[in-house]
C-alpha cells in the first residue's frame, strides 16, 4: 500500500536519511524502530510531505505521491498523527474532533460518535476543554482526530512515548483494534514491547540509515540488532 523507496532527506545542509526504504502492505501493521534521533519522525514527515526527500520515490496505493503536499496527501487516504500530541487547548474535546472531521463517502466511516464508541474514554470527556486532558487522554484525541479524517493508512509518530505503563497498555489494545478496522498502520516507537506486540513485520533505523527489516518474529529473537540499535 505504502513503498518508500532508497529517500534521502535533508534539514537545510543536514543530510538525515540516507537511502531508506520500506514498504507495508494493506490491513497490516508495521513498526519502525529506533533510538532518540535515529530518523523516524523525519520518516514520517518524508511519507506526509513536511519534508519532502531530495531524492528517491514514495508510492501510495501504486500512484507516486512526490510533490504532493500534506493536505493532498490526507485526502488521499493518510492519517498522521505526529509525536507532538497538538490539540486545540482551547476548545472542548467534541470540537476537536469536529473541526478534523472529512467525510469520505463510503460505509465504513468514522463520525464523532463511532469515534467515541472507539475511545469510550473520550466520550465520557466530550465538554472538557482538550489542554486540561491528560497525556494519555491527548493522545487518544490525536489519533481520534486523525480518525475524523477517514484515512485508510495512518502514521503514528510514538504515541505512547512518556505514558504512564497502564496507559500505555490501553493505547497498545486500541491502536491493535485499528488493524481489526481495516486500517494499515506504519508506527514509529522507541518502546519495543509496544511495537513487537503489535507489529506484522518491523524496521530498525539507526543513524537515518535503515539497519534491519523483517518480519517481528524475526526481529523478536535479534537480540543482536536489537542490542545494537534499539534501548534496552
Ligand atoms: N528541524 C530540524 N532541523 C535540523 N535537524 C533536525 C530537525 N529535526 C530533527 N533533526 C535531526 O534529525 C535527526 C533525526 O531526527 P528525528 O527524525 O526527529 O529522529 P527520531 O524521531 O528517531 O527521534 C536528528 O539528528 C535530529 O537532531
Ligand atoms: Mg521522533
Amino acid at each position: 500500500m505504502l513503498e518508500v523507496e532508497g529517500i534521502h532527506t535533508y534539514y537545510g545542509l543536514s543530510h538525515i536519511l540516507f537511502d531508506v526504504s520500506l514498504k507495508v502492505s494493506r490491513g497490516e501493521i508495521a513498526c519502525l524502530l529506533g533510538r532518540n534521533g535515529a530518523g523516524k519522525s523525519t520518516t514520517m514527515k518524508s511519507i506526509m510531505g513536511l519534508t519532502p526527500p531530495r531524492q528517491g520515490t514514495i508510492s501510495f496505493k501504486g500512484k507516486s505521491v512526490m510533490g504532493k503536499k500534506p493536505y493532498q496527501l490526507a485526502r488521499l487516504g493518510i492519517g498522521y498523527v505526529p509525536d507532538d500530541r497538538r490539540v486545540f487547548a482551547d476548545l472542548t474535546v467534541g470540537d476537536n474532533l469536529e473541526i478534523s472531521e472529512r467525510r469520505s463517502g463510503d460505509s465504513a466511516t468514522w463520525t464523532k460518535e463511532s469515534v467515541y464508541d472507539f475511545f469510550e474514554a473520550l466520550g465520557h470527556i466530550d465538554h472538557r476543554k482538550a489542554g486540561l486532558l491528560s497525556g494519555g487522554e491527548q493522545q487518544m484525541l490525536t489519533i481520534a482526530r486523525a480518525l475524523m479524517t477517514n484515512p485508510e493508512f495512518l502514521l503514528l509518530d510514538e504515541p505512547t512515548e512518556g505514558l504512564a505503563p497502564m496507559v500505555v497498555k490501553t493505547l497498545e489494545e486500541q491502536i491493535g483494534k485499528l488493524k481489526d478496522r481495516g486500517l494499515t498502520v506504519l508506527l514509529a516507537e522507541q518502546n519495543q514491547k509496544v511495537a513487537l506486540n503489535l507489529s506484522d513485520q518491523g524496521y530498525v533505523i539507526d543513524r537515518g540509515m535503515i539497519r534491519y527489516h523483517g518480519s517481528i518474529d524475526d526481529l523478536r529473537d535479534n537480540e543482536e540488532v536489537r542490542k545494537k540499535y534499539l534501548l534496552v
